[in-house]
């Protein structure tokens, strides 16, 4: 028996505090038109103190559980892709485990930055097909609000927090995850980095005064190197699924900047018709984005049984992954 892996449960978690540009206008030197103009992202989430990367992977992997209708005690296995976990250690995902009941589960995290929740779905399609597991929940969460530094006008605008889950499960049903592509370049590192608090930097007093504890971004760089990679990912995931662009009905692309987004979708030859995007609400959520994307695209209706979902995830690493995916669980329009 050939087994496919499909998702049969998802929900999100969002802080419910937001940020606009206008808001941000009066931290740094910045505005509305050029955030705007450059990005695409009007407001973000921000967690408040007592909201964490932990507290909203628990809340979305709840709301996963109960739409599969299925008991944390189901669970084999608890992913939490993420880049800024609840502590050094232990894992963000056993926290989880634990607080979500999933008592019979393994735990751990994955840190493939703003590409981790496509990393996980590699890694539990992995775990599902070779028939080790039948059931798993996998979360990206990110509250990238702790990592910024909130005085750089050029990395602080365009990120925000919150968190996706999905329940996979093991089926003879075709479909499901039907073709994956994973990349990386780690020659690329420097571009997007956090380079204290590690085993090469640890946290000290010069690496709170030289600030190296934020994330560091070359924006420009990591702009190519988006769109080239969202695009060839895509198309490698597309072609090995048998799909035209033509056939595609939904291209969830991760949330980081409008304009990538748009220019991908017009080198891969998908319409912004059938393009999701959320990140003038939420901007660049990291492991949260194409997950909570997901969410609200099942919510507004634009996935139906059968319906044929490319997503691309990229970020730090240089990482980046692709899926093709048949959708097969029902949905309220279904
Ligand atoms: N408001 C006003 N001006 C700004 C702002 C701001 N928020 N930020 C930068 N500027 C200024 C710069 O200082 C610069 O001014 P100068 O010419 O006087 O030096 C000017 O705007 C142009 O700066 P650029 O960085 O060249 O602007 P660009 O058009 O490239 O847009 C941006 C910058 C939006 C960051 C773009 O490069 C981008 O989106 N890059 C990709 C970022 C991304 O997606 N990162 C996430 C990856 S996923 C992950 O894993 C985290």
């Amino acid at each position: 028996m050939n087994y496919a892996s499909t998702i049969v449960g998802w929900g999100k978690a969002l802080p419910s505090k937001s940020r606009t540009n206008a808001d941000l206008s009066k931290l740094v030197d910045t505005d509305d038109e050029w955030i705007v103009s450059r990005t695409g992202i009007r407001e973000r989430r921000i967690a408040s103190d007592n909201e964490t990367t932990f507290t909203l992977a628990c809340d979305a992997a709840n709301r996963a559980l109960d739409q599969a209708s299925l008991s944390a005690k189901d669970v084999d296995l608890v992913i939490v892709a993420t880049l800024t976990p609840e502590y050094g250690f232990p894992s963000t995902a056993s926290l989880v485990q634990d607080a979500i009941g999933a008592t019979t589960a393994g735990a751990f995290d994955l840190n493939a930055a703003c590409a981790g929740f496509a990393y996980g779905l590699a890694v539990a399609r992995g775990f599902i097909e070779s028939e080790m597991y039948r059931t798993i929940v996998l979360i990206g969460s990110d509250t990238m609000s702790r990592v910024v530094d909130w005085t750089d006008r050029s990395t602080c605008v365009l990120f925000g927090d919150g968190a996706g889950a999905v329940v996979l499960q093991r089926t003879d049903t075709p479909g499901g995850i039907g073709s994956t592509c994973l990349r990386s370049d780690g020659s690329g590192g420097p571009l997007l980095i956090q380079r204290a608090g590690g085993s090469r930097h640890p946290t000290s007093a010069q690496t709170l005064r030289d600030g190296s504890h934020y994330l560091r971004m070359n924006g420009r760089e990591v702009y190519r190197f988006a769109v080239t990679a969202t695009t060839e990912a895509a198309i490698a995931v597309m072609v090995d699924a048998g799909w035209t662009s033509n056939e595609v009905d939904l291209f969830i692309p991760h949330q980081a900047n409008v304009r990538i987004i748009e220019s991908a979708a017009r080198s891969i030859g998908i319409p912004m018709d059938n393009v999701f995007v959320n990140a003038d609400r939420y901007g660049n959520t990291s492991a949260g984005s194409i997950p909570i994307a997901l969410c609200e695209a099942l919510d507004h209706q634009r996935i139906q049984v059968g319906s044929k979902i490319i997503t691309v995830g990229f970020g730090a690493g240089l990482a980046w992954a692709a899926h093709a995916i048949t959708w097969t669980a029902p949905t309220a329009s279904s």
